[in-house]
Protein backbone atom coordinates (compact mmCIF):
# COMPACT_ATOMS: atom_id res chain seq x y z
CA UNK A 1 0.00 0.00 0.00
CA UNK A 2 1.15 3.83 -0.87
CA UNK A 3 2.54 5.09 2.06
CA UNK A 4 -0.26 7.81 3.14
CA UNK A 5 0.78 11.65 2.72
CA UNK A 6 -0.67 14.92 3.67
CA UNK A 7 -1.39 17.87 0.91
CA UNK A 8 -1.46 21.41 2.71
CA UNK A 9 -3.31 23.82 0.55
CA UNK A 10 -5.37 21.90 -1.44
CA UNK A 11 -8.01 19.92 -1.40
CA UNK A 12 -7.13 17.03 -3.49
CA UNK A 13 -4.03 14.19 -3.23
CA UNK A 14 -2.91 14.51 -6.83
CA UNK A 15 1.28 14.66 -6.70
CA UNK A 16 1.91 16.96 -9.16
CA UNK A 17 3.09 21.16 -7.93
CA UNK A 18 3.84 20.68 -4.58
CA UNK A 19 6.28 21.16 -1.74
CA UNK A 20 8.05 18.83 0.62
CA UNK A 21 7.80 20.64 3.59
CA UNK A 22 8.22 17.42 6.16
CA UNK A 23 6.97 14.69 8.05
CA UNK A 24 3.96 14.74 10.52
CA UNK A 25 6.09 14.84 14.09
CA UNK A 26 4.26 11.95 16.26
CA UNK A 27 4.30 12.58 20.09
CA UNK A 28 7.84 11.14 21.26
CA UNK A 29 8.92 13.37 18.23
CA UNK A 30 9.63 10.72 15.77
CA UNK A 31 8.44 11.29 12.00
CA UNK A 32 5.44 10.32 10.12
CA UNK A 33 3.83 10.55 7.11
CA UNK A 34 5.66 12.64 4.51
CA UNK A 35 3.65 16.87 4.29
CA UNK A 36 3.71 18.72 0.82
CA UNK A 37 2.35 21.97 0.33
CA UNK A 38 0.68 23.24 -2.73
CA UNK A 39 1.57 25.39 -5.07
CA UNK A 40 -0.87 25.11 -7.72
CA UNK A 41 -2.56 27.96 -6.36
CA UNK A 42 -1.40 30.89 -5.05
CA UNK A 43 -1.18 31.09 -1.52
CA UNK A 44 -0.85 33.45 1.72
CA UNK A 45 1.50 31.53 4.28
CA UNK A 46 1.88 33.05 7.79
CA UNK A 47 5.53 31.70 9.79
CA UNK A 48 5.97 32.39 13.26
CA UNK A 49 7.93 31.37 16.10
CA UNK A 50 10.10 32.54 18.82
CA UNK A 51 13.66 33.37 17.98
CA UNK A 52 16.18 30.42 17.40
CA UNK A 53 13.23 27.81 16.90
CA UNK A 54 13.42 27.58 12.64
CA UNK A 55 11.68 30.37 10.93
CA UNK A 56 14.03 31.40 8.53
CA UNK A 57 14.94 27.78 8.21
CA UNK A 58 11.66 26.72 7.27
CA UNK A 59 11.63 29.58 4.37
CA UNK A 60 14.68 28.22 2.80
CA UNK A 61 13.20 24.95 2.86
CA UNK A 62 10.37 26.21 0.80
CA UNK A 63 13.02 27.97 -1.35
CA UNK A 64 14.75 24.55 -1.88
CA UNK A 65 11.98 22.74 -3.02
CA UNK A 66 10.71 25.40 -5.76
CA UNK A 67 14.39 24.74 -6.91
CA UNK A 68 13.43 21.02 -6.53
CA UNK A 69 10.70 21.09 -8.77
CA UNK A 70 10.93 19.39 -12.34
CA UNK A 71 11.32 22.45 -15.22
CA UNK A 72 7.98 22.15 -16.25
CA UNK A 73 6.45 23.03 -13.35
CA UNK A 74 9.33 25.63 -11.91
CA UNK A 75 9.26 27.69 -14.93
CA UNK A 76 5.84 28.91 -14.11
CA UNK A 77 7.06 30.69 -10.91
CA UNK A 78 9.93 33.67 -9.79
CA UNK A 79 10.54 33.42 -5.94
CA UNK A 80 11.77 36.42 -4.59
CA UNK A 81 13.29 36.05 -1.13
CA UNK A 82 13.38 39.26 0.94
CA UNK A 83 16.69 38.77 2.75
CA UNK A 84 16.42 41.22 5.65
CA UNK A 85 19.84 39.76 7.94
CA UNK A 86 21.81 38.65 4.74
CA UNK A 87 21.74 34.56 5.52
CA UNK A 88 19.92 33.48 2.73
CA UNK A 89 22.54 33.88 -0.06
CA UNK A 90 24.19 30.65 1.66
CA UNK A 91 21.61 28.44 0.15
CA UNK A 92 24.11 28.23 -3.05
CA UNK A 93 26.07 25.85 -0.88
CA UNK A 94 25.42 22.74 0.11
CA UNK A 95 24.22 21.76 3.62
CA UNK A 96 27.06 19.91 5.98
CA UNK A 97 23.99 18.02 7.71
CA UNK A 98 24.09 14.63 7.31
CA UNK A 99 21.00 12.65 8.37
CA UNK A 100 19.40 13.77 4.70
CA UNK A 101 19.08 10.10 3.47
CA UNK A 102 16.38 9.26 6.32
CA UNK A 103 14.20 12.08 4.97
CA UNK A 104 15.19 10.82 1.36
CA UNK A 105 16.48 13.70 0.62
CA UNK A 106 20.70 14.04 -0.85
CA UNK A 107 22.61 17.47 0.44
CA UNK A 108 23.03 20.31 -2.39
CA UNK A 109 23.40 23.78 -2.93
CA UNK A 110 20.54 25.43 -5.11
CA UNK A 111 20.63 27.81 -7.71
CA UNK A 112 20.28 31.44 -6.67
CA UNK A 113 20.37 34.64 -8.12
CA UNK A 114 21.39 37.13 -5.84
CA UNK A 115 20.59 40.85 -5.72
CA UNK A 116 21.69 44.15 -3.22
CA UNK A 117 21.69 47.52 -3.14
CA UNK A 118 25.03 49.37 -4.99
CA UNK A 119 26.66 50.23 -1.81
CA UNK A 120 26.99 46.15 -0.46
CA UNK A 121 27.67 44.67 -3.90
CA UNK A 122 31.42 44.64 -3.27
CA UNK A 123 30.99 42.82 -0.33
CA UNK A 124 28.11 40.70 -1.71
CA UNK A 125 28.87 37.06 -3.27
CA UNK A 126 30.02 37.13 -6.89
CA UNK A 127 27.87 37.86 -9.50
CA UNK A 128 25.54 39.86 -7.23
CA UNK A 129 23.40 42.03 -9.15
CA UNK A 130 22.65 45.65 -8.57
CA UNK A 131 18.82 46.18 -6.89
CA UNK A 132 17.77 49.84 -7.98
CA UNK A 133 14.45 50.65 -7.33
CA UNK A 134 12.67 52.79 -10.22
CA UNK A 135 12.21 56.51 -8.63
CA UNK A 136 8.61 56.55 -10.74
CA UNK A 137 7.82 53.57 -8.99
CA UNK A 138 6.82 55.74 -5.58
CA UNK A 139 4.27 57.95 -5.11
CA UNK A 140 4.73 61.84 -3.97
CA UNK A 141 3.24 60.80 -0.45
CA UNK A 142 5.96 57.78 -0.63
CA UNK A 143 8.75 60.44 -0.72
CA UNK A 144 7.13 61.99 1.95
CA UNK A 145 6.87 58.93 4.04
CA UNK A 146 10.47 58.20 3.03
CA UNK A 147 11.66 61.19 4.62
CA UNK A 148 9.13 61.89 7.36
CA UNK A 149 7.44 64.58 6.02
CA UNK A 150 4.16 65.94 6.26
CA UNK A 151 2.72 65.69 2.78
CA UNK A 152 0.32 69.11 3.66
CA UNK A 153 3.36 70.92 5.04
CA UNK A 154 5.38 73.36 3.21
CA UNK A 155 8.57 70.80 2.84
CA UNK A 156 6.03 68.27 1.58
CA UNK A 157 4.15 70.79 -1.09
CA UNK A 158 7.89 71.79 -2.46
CA UNK A 159 8.62 67.79 -2.83
CA UNK A 160 5.61 66.85 -4.28
CA UNK A 161 5.28 69.73 -6.94
CA UNK A 162 8.44 69.28 -8.39
CA UNK A 163 8.05 65.18 -8.18
CA UNK A 164 4.93 66.10 -10.43
CA UNK A 165 6.70 68.62 -12.37
CA UNK A 166 9.85 66.08 -13.37
CA UNK A 167 7.51 63.37 -14.50
CA UNK A 168 11.07 60.90 -14.16
CA UNK A 169 14.04 61.47 -12.46
CA UNK A 170 17.66 60.85 -10.43
CA UNK A 171 17.26 61.57 -6.97
CA UNK A 172 20.05 64.86 -7.97
CA UNK A 173 17.76 65.56 -10.37
CA UNK A 174 14.95 65.91 -7.97
CA UNK A 175 16.91 67.94 -5.70
CA UNK A 176 17.97 70.47 -8.41
CA UNK A 177 14.45 71.25 -9.29
CA UNK A 178 14.03 71.94 -5.49
CA UNK A 179 16.88 74.06 -5.28
CA UNK A 180 15.50 76.32 -8.31
CA UNK A 181 12.28 76.10 -7.25
CA UNK A 182 10.45 79.22 -5.86
CA UNK A 183 10.07 77.81 -2.44
CA UNK A 184 11.39 79.37 0.53
CA UNK A 185 14.95 79.24 1.20
CA UNK A 186 14.50 76.85 4.58
CA UNK A 187 12.42 74.32 2.63
CA UNK A 188 14.87 74.19 -0.39
CA UNK A 189 17.99 73.28 1.51
CA UNK A 190 16.27 70.95 4.06
CA UNK A 191 14.94 69.09 1.67
CA UNK A 192 18.14 69.39 -0.61
CA UNK A 193 19.97 67.88 2.96
CA UNK A 194 17.22 64.99 3.41
CA UNK A 195 17.54 64.26 -0.50
CA UNK A 196 21.84 64.33 -0.68
CA UNK A 197 20.87 61.54 2.25
CA UNK A 198 18.69 59.65 -0.36
CA UNK A 199 21.10 59.75 -2.92
CA UNK A 200 24.06 58.02 -0.68
CA UNK A 201 22.04 55.07 -0.48
CA UNK A 202 22.42 54.59 -3.92
CA UNK A 203 19.15 53.02 -3.97
CA UNK A 204 16.88 54.73 -6.43
CA UNK A 205 17.46 55.28 -9.95
CA UNK A 206 15.47 56.50 -12.97
CA UNK A 207 16.51 53.73 -14.87
CA UNK A 208 15.97 50.76 -12.09
CA UNK A 209 13.98 48.08 -13.05
CA UNK A 210 12.33 44.94 -11.29
CA UNK A 211 12.84 42.81 -14.64
CA UNK A 212 15.62 40.40 -12.98
CA UNK A 213 13.69 39.03 -10.47
CA UNK A 214 10.73 37.97 -13.19
CA UNK A 215 13.12 35.05 -15.10
CA UNK A 216 10.85 32.55 -15.15
CA UNK A 217 11.75 29.49 -12.50
CA UNK A 218 14.41 31.12 -10.51
CA UNK A 219 14.84 31.72 -6.87
CA UNK A 220 15.86 35.43 -6.28
CA UNK A 221 17.81 36.72 -3.20
CA UNK A 222 17.76 40.47 -2.67
CA UNK A 223 20.30 41.26 0.56
CA UNK A 224 18.42 44.17 2.06
CA UNK A 225 20.51 43.65 5.09
CA UNK A 226 23.43 46.31 4.23
CA UNK A 227 20.43 48.94 5.39
CA UNK A 228 20.48 47.45 8.86
CA UNK A 229 19.88 50.91 11.43
CA UNK A 230 17.79 52.36 9.19
CA UNK A 231 13.95 50.10 8.69
CA UNK A 232 12.82 52.92 6.35
CA UNK A 233 14.97 52.23 3.62
CA UNK A 234 14.20 48.69 3.55
CA UNK A 235 10.45 49.58 3.79
CA UNK A 236 10.26 51.38 0.93
CA UNK A 237 11.94 49.46 -0.96
CA UNK A 238 9.82 46.38 -0.31
CA UNK A 239 6.42 48.90 -0.89
CA UNK A 240 7.77 50.05 -4.18
CA UNK A 241 8.51 46.54 -5.52
CA UNK A 242 5.03 44.73 -3.64
CA UNK A 243 3.61 47.28 -5.93
CA UNK A 244 5.35 47.09 -8.90
CA UNK A 245 4.99 43.56 -9.01
CA UNK A 246 1.45 43.70 -7.99
CA UNK A 247 1.05 45.55 -11.31
CA UNK A 248 2.46 43.67 -13.43
CA UNK A 249 1.18 40.20 -12.60
CA UNK A 250 -2.30 42.39 -12.70
CA UNK A 251 -1.46 43.02 -16.47
CA UNK A 252 -0.11 39.82 -17.31
CA UNK A 253 -3.21 37.92 -15.56
CA UNK A 254 -5.09 39.94 -18.87
CA UNK A 255 -2.54 39.11 -21.69
CA UNK A 256 -2.98 35.23 -20.22
CA UNK A 257 -6.53 35.63 -20.96
CA UNK A 258 -5.23 34.86 -24.69
CA UNK A 259 -3.03 31.86 -23.36
CA UNK A 260 0.89 31.54 -22.55
CA UNK A 261 2.68 33.08 -19.50
CA UNK A 262 4.66 36.20 -20.18
CA UNK A 263 5.57 36.67 -16.63
CA UNK A 264 5.85 34.32 -14.02
CA UNK A 265 3.38 33.41 -11.11
CA UNK A 266 5.16 35.51 -8.06
CA UNK A 267 5.97 33.62 -4.43
CA UNK A 268 7.57 36.64 -2.74
CA UNK A 269 9.00 35.31 1.26
CA UNK A 270 9.80 38.37 3.35
CA UNK A 271 11.99 36.70 7.01
CA UNK A 272 11.49 39.39 9.82
CA UNK A 273 8.29 40.53 8.00
CA UNK A 274 7.11 42.29 10.76
CA UNK A 275 9.41 45.21 10.19
CA UNK A 276 7.12 45.85 7.48
CA UNK A 277 3.76 45.77 9.11
CA UNK A 278 3.55 49.64 9.33
CA UNK A 279 3.57 51.76 5.92
CA UNK A 280 3.47 51.88 2.66
CA UNK A 281 4.89 48.40 2.62
CA UNK A 282 2.27 47.03 5.22
CA UNK A 283 -0.58 48.92 2.96
CA UNK A 284 0.83 47.06 -0.41
CA UNK A 285 1.44 43.40 1.77
CA UNK A 286 -1.95 43.69 3.16
CA UNK A 287 -4.33 45.48 0.66
CA UNK A 288 -3.15 44.27 -3.11
CA UNK A 289 -1.00 40.79 -1.67
CA UNK A 290 -3.19 39.46 0.79
CA UNK A 291 -6.62 40.76 -0.14
CA UNK A 292 -6.29 40.64 -4.17
CA UNK A 293 -3.48 38.75 -4.74
CA UNK A 294 -5.08 35.29 -5.53
CA UNK A 295 -6.26 36.36 -8.80
CA UNK A 296 -3.06 38.33 -10.48
CA UNK A 297 -1.40 34.76 -8.84
CA UNK A 298 1.02 36.55 -6.28
CA UNK A 299 2.00 34.59 -3.36
CA UNK A 300 3.29 35.88 0.00
CA UNK A 301 5.08 33.78 2.81
CA UNK A 302 5.95 36.19 5.70
CA UNK A 303 8.29 35.10 7.88
CA UNK A 304 7.92 36.61 12.05
CA UNK A 305 9.02 36.21 15.72
CA UNK A 306 6.20 38.35 16.54
CA UNK A 307 2.71 37.56 15.30
CA UNK A 308 0.95 40.17 17.37
CA UNK A 309 3.00 42.48 15.39
CA UNK A 310 1.63 41.18 11.84
CA UNK A 311 -2.32 42.19 13.43
CA UNK A 312 -5.35 40.43 13.08
CA UNK A 313 -6.07 41.38 9.26
CA UNK A 314 -2.53 39.33 8.24
CA UNK A 315 -3.11 36.40 9.94
CA UNK A 316 -6.58 36.47 9.26
CA UNK A 317 -5.86 36.46 6.11
CA UNK A 318 -3.15 33.65 5.66
CA UNK A 319 -4.66 30.53 4.33
CA UNK A 320 -1.52 28.31 6.18
CA UNK A 321 0.01 29.28 9.19
CA UNK A 322 2.91 27.53 10.21
CA UNK A 323 4.11 28.34 13.97
CA UNK A 324 7.33 27.32 15.38
CA UNK A 325 7.14 27.40 19.34
CA UNK A 326 5.95 30.73 20.76
CA UNK A 327 6.28 31.34 24.30
CA UNK A 328 4.91 35.15 24.81
CA UNK A 329 1.32 35.57 25.74
CA UNK A 330 0.63 38.39 23.45
CA UNK A 331 1.79 36.07 20.44
CA UNK A 332 -0.27 33.18 21.46
CA UNK A 333 -3.29 35.35 21.94
CA UNK A 334 -2.81 37.02 18.32
CA UNK A 335 -2.99 33.51 16.70
CA UNK A 336 -5.71 32.33 19.31
CA UNK A 337 -7.76 35.33 18.02
CA UNK A 338 -7.55 34.20 14.64
CA UNK A 339 -7.78 30.91 15.57
CA UNK A 340 -10.10 29.61 12.93
CA UNK A 341 -12.95 26.98 14.02
CA UNK A 342 -12.03 24.04 12.44
CA UNK A 343 -9.03 24.21 15.27
CA UNK A 344 -10.78 22.20 18.00
CA UNK A 345 -7.81 23.05 20.70
CA UNK A 346 -6.71 26.49 21.80
CA UNK A 347 -3.54 27.23 20.41
CA UNK A 348 -1.83 27.17 23.51
CA UNK A 349 -2.78 23.64 24.15
CA UNK A 350 -1.42 22.66 20.28
CA UNK A 351 1.43 24.52 21.46
CA UNK A 352 2.56 22.47 24.60
CA UNK A 353 2.28 19.39 22.09
CA UNK A 354 5.56 20.74 20.00
CA UNK A 355 8.20 21.31 23.18
CA UNK A 356 10.83 22.79 22.21
CA UNK A 357 12.24 20.97 19.10
CA UNK A 358 13.38 23.36 16.39
CA UNK A 359 12.20 23.10 13.42
CA UNK A 360 8.80 21.20 14.71
CA UNK A 361 5.76 23.51 13.92
CA UNK A 362 2.40 23.66 13.97
CA UNK A 363 0.77 23.83 10.68
CA UNK A 364 -2.97 25.23 9.99
CA UNK A 365 -4.58 24.61 6.44
CA UNK A 366 -7.49 26.52 4.99
CA UNK A 367 -8.16 24.15 2.20
CA UNK A 368 -8.81 21.00 4.48
CA UNK A 369 -10.08 22.64 7.74
CA UNK A 370 -7.32 20.86 9.10
CA UNK A 371 -3.95 21.42 11.47
CA UNK A 372 -0.99 19.44 12.18
CA UNK A 373 1.90 18.66 14.26
CA UNK A 374 4.68 18.60 11.66
CA UNK A 375 8.41 18.40 11.82
CA UNK A 376 9.55 20.55 9.26
CA UNK A 377 12.12 18.66 7.20
CA UNK A 378 16.38 19.38 7.00
CA UNK A 379 18.01 21.46 4.99
CA UNK A 380 20.00 20.13 2.09
CA UNK A 381 21.52 24.18 1.25
CA UNK A 382 23.70 26.00 4.09
CA UNK A 383 21.48 28.01 6.61
CA UNK A 384 22.84 30.85 7.04
CA UNK A 385 20.94 31.77 10.06
CA UNK A 386 22.76 29.90 12.68
CA UNK A 387 24.25 31.67 15.79
CA UNK A 388 28.00 32.24 16.10
CA UNK A 389 29.94 30.55 18.47
CA UNK A 390 31.79 31.27 21.12
CA UNK A 391 35.53 30.31 21.11
CA UNK A 392 37.85 29.20 23.85
CA UNK A 393 35.11 27.81 26.29
CA UNK A 394 36.48 24.10 27.59
CA UNK A 395 33.51 21.90 27.32
CA UNK A 396 35.39 19.45 29.15
N1 LIG B 1 13.53 21.93 10.54
C1 LIG B 1 14.69 21.97 11.20
N2 LIG B 1 15.47 20.88 11.29
C2 LIG B 1 16.65 20.92 11.92
N3 LIG B 1 17.15 22.00 12.53
C3 LIG B 1 16.42 23.13 12.50
C4 LIG B 1 15.16 23.16 11.83
N4 LIG B 1 14.68 24.41 11.95
C5 LIG B 1 15.59 25.12 12.65
N5 LIG B 1 16.65 24.35 12.99
C6 LIG B 1 17.83 24.79 13.76
O1 LIG B 1 17.49 25.97 14.46
C7 LIG B 1 18.39 27.02 14.13
C8 LIG B 1 17.66 28.35 14.12
O2 LIG B 1 16.72 28.37 13.07
P1 LIG B 1 16.36 29.73 12.34
O3 LIG B 1 15.40 29.42 11.25
O4 LIG B 1 17.58 30.47 11.95
O5 LIG B 1 15.60 30.53 13.50
P2 LIG B 1 14.64 31.78 13.43
O6 LIG B 1 13.30 31.26 13.85
O7 LIG B 1 15.21 32.73 14.43
O8 LIG B 1 14.64 32.31 12.03
C9 LIG B 1 18.99 26.65 12.79
O9 LIG B 1 20.28 27.17 12.62
C10 LIG B 1 19.01 25.14 12.85
O10 LIG B 1 20.17 24.69 13.50
MG1 LIG C 1 15.37 34.07 11.30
Amino acid sequence: MAEKQYLLGRPDDARGGRLYIGRYMALDGSAGAPVFLDVLRPHAVVVCGKRGYGKSYTMGVLAEEFARLPLAVRRNFTVIVIDTMGIFGQMSESTEQCDLARWGLSAGGIRIKTFAPVPFLERSQPGTAPFLVPTGSLSPYDYCELLGIDPLSGHGAALIGAIVRLGTFEIGQLSDAIASSDAPPEVRSSLCGLLSMVSSWELFSRDGSFAGLLEPGTINVIDLSGYGHDPGIRSCAVASLARALYDVRVRARRDEADGGRGVPLIWMMIDEAHMFAGGSAGQALINEWLRQGRQPGLSLVLATQRPSALGYDVLSQADVLISHRLTLRDDIEALERARPIYVKEPIKEAMARLGTTKGAAIVLDDATESYHIVRIRPRTSAHGGGEPEVYGVDSG
